[in-house]
């Protein structure tokens, strides 16, 4: 495992600094993860309900899983992690932020626009017409458009959904332009955000991961850092301005 040092030597000499952030970066705001043991909410598993199947079947459950989560994500905090990158971004160290996160903590954190590929928690958009909303407060009730009177679903990315486009367009112009990419708290193993890094790669730039376990990624990785996000970046940071 490679150490502290030369992750931060990395930092130095990039130029162009890109982060991408899944899940576990927000496991220590207690934000459940979707994998393993973190990833079941009664007795269903998150990857069989985030998708367009579930609600067609069973809206109701899916609504309800997913206001459970809003409730759940409106007691949680931002914590170091999430902070040292709005921190960065503030600084211009980190020049570009995309996560697969719709929990928004990154914005309460701080950081201006990250990149949402896979859409906010808060965000609703019509089954049937154009209409597009956005709430501050848990559903209580299944949603449904003032518009068109057709169910509300959440703004998300659901398994079997392309990402939005335009955000798209944008992820690989910076993909393009990185020239250091730190990926935190992804399982690396849903695409297509699973291969930004070897957008990254391919044209030559280097890929840091920080992860409290081992990933498709880490054997590609140039530095892998084993650990909790909120710890290793307050430690980065510190290194960074010795
Ligand atoms: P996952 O739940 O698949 O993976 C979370 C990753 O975070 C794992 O690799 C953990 O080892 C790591 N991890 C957990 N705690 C950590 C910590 N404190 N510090 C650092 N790493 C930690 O989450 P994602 O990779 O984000 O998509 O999942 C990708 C997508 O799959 C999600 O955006 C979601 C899901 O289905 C949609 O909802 C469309």
């Amino acid at each position: 495992m490679e150490s502290i040092e030369e992750c931060v030597n990395i930092l130095h000499n990039a130029e162009y600094l890109i982060a991408l952030t899944g899940a576990g970066i927000s496991q220590e705001s207690n934000v459940p993860t979707f994998r393993g043991q973190d990833g079941l909410w009664r007795q269903y598993n998150a990857m069989e309900l985030a998708t367009p199947n579930a609600f067609r079947q069973n809206p109701e459950i899916v609504w309800e899983w997913y206001a459970w989560r809003q409730g759940l994500i409106a007691n949680c905090e931002p914590n170091p992690a999430h902070l040292t990158l709005a921190k960065w971004e503030n600084e211009g160290i980190l020049k570009v932020l995309i996560t697969q996160n719709v929990d928004g903590l990154h914005h309460r954190a701080g950081s201006k626009n990250p990149l949402l590929v896979h859409g906010n928690l808060w965000d609703l958009k019509c089954t049937h017409c154009g209409y597009r909303g956005s709430i501050s407060t848990p559903v209580t009730r299944l949603p449904r458009c003032p518009e068109c009177q057709a169910l509300l679903r959440p703004d998300v990315v659901w398994f079997g959904e392309g990402l939005p486009s335009k955000v798209l367009d944008q992820v690989f112009v910076e993909l393009e332009r990185a020239d250091a990419i730190m990926v935190i708290g992804t399982s690396a193993m849903v695409q297509p955000s699973a291969s930004f890094p070897l957008v990254v790669q391919r044209h030559g730039g280097q890929i840091i991961e920080v992860n409290i376990e081992v990933t498709p990624l880490t054997a590609i990785a140039d530095i892998h850092l084993r650990g909790k996000a909120g710890e290793l970046l307050p430690q980065i940071d510190k290194q960074l301005r010795h």
